[in-house]
């Protein structure tokens, strides 16, 4: 599968006067079984990012396209965080939660 990610925004409306623009004309491309970290500091959108692939939330404007015979990748997306287990690796999380 691949990943074509084009002119991707994002802002957070809190209220009509607080505005957060967590990503702004991002471009990526990613090719089939690359494999890429999403790096930087605390903020930047990292997590924007994954959830807006994920599924879990839209954008404002941009596309994201999937191409390959499985489609988007919405059912193996798994956030750790609160509620979650923070020093257990991925299998171990969903393990506790069965
Ligand atoms: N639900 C929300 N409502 C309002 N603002 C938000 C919301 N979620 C994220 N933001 C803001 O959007 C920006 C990007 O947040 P995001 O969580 O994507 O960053 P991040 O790179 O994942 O940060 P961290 O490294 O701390 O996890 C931040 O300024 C954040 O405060
Ligand atoms: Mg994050």
């Amino acid at each position: 599968m691949s990943i074509i990610i084009n002119h991707l925004a994002k802002t957070y409306a809190e209220n009509s006067e607080r505005q957060v623009t967590a990503l702004n004309d991002l471009n990526l491309a990613l090719d089939d079984h690359e494999f890429v970290s999403v790096v930087g500091p605390s903020g930047c959108g990292k997590t924007t990012l994954l959830k807006i692939l994920a599924g879990l939330i839209e954008q404002n404007s941009g596309t994201v396209e999937f191409r390959g015979e499985h489609g988007a990748p919405h059912d193996c997306t798994g956030f750790s965080g609160s509620g979650t287990a923070p020093m257990a690796d991925c299998r171990r999380q969903y393990r506790v939660g069965a």
